[in-house]
């Protein structure tokens, strides 16, 4: 009874930390941005956009690791998603902050995200360990390219959000490496589709809302 609710206090923790409180990176980041970054207003309303649906991307980070977290019985393993975790909010401190450097706002639907990707975790733990982890492992593949394409899509000046964007891509493919290695399952191309499509939904809408 204690464990069950020290894990709900400590999943409602997250939850009302990762919403509400201003986040805080343990480590700056790490890739150098080249130059000096100068941007017009076009420039700076698609770098918003773009950076605010990484943003997003990195709130259900948060929502996954701590629901599967909670989920897993193994301490081990659990301690490998918290510590996946610990990076997830480096980078939503990082993108939090080139969001407010650009003018832009952070999705007003983040409650939902939040929501929607701590069920998933949940059900992902809920089929054990092996599918918690291929879970992990196609979502930070997913994410890995998504943001490939987002290096293809920001403004060449925007240094600065590049160079989030490219840590970012690193920690996530290692994040999968990680998962692999602990035994992941490779899910079944249907169920990759389907979160592929959820993805492409959540990334159309963030852009704007
Ligand atoms: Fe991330
Ligand atoms: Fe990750």
């Amino acid at each position: 009874m204690d464990t069950l609710l020290n894990n709900t206090l400590n999943a409602a923790d997250s939850a009302l930390r990762t919403l509400f409180a201003q986040p805080r990176a343990s480590r700056p980041c790490p890739t150098l941005p080249g130059e000096a970054t100068q941007l017009d207003d076009a420039q700076k309303a698609l770098s918003g956009g773009l950076m605010r649906v990484n943003h997003v991307g990195e709130v259900c980070a948060q929502a996954l690791y701590a629901a599967q977290a909670l989920s897993t019985r193994d301490p081990v393993l659990r301690q490998q998603f918290l510590d996946a975790s610990r990076e997830e909010h480096d980078h939503l401190a990082w993108t939090q902050e080139r969001l407010d450097e650009l003018g832009a706002r952070p999705s007003l639907l983040n409650p939902l995200w939040y929501a929607g990707a701590f069920g998933l975790g949940l059900l992902a733990g809920r089929l054990g360990d092996r599918v918690s982890l291929g879970f992990v492992m196609e979502t930070e593949r997913q994410v890995e390219s998504h943001l490939a394409s987002h290096l293809e899509r920001l403004p060449s000046a925007d240094h600065a959000s590049r160079a989030i964007v490219a840590q970012m891509k690193d920690d996530e493919a290692r994040h999968a490496a990680d998962a692999d290695q602990a035994g992941a399952q490779n899910l079944p191309p249907p169920v990759k589709a389907l979160m592929r499509a959820a993805a492409k939904l959540m990334t159309t809408v963030a852009q704007r809302v």
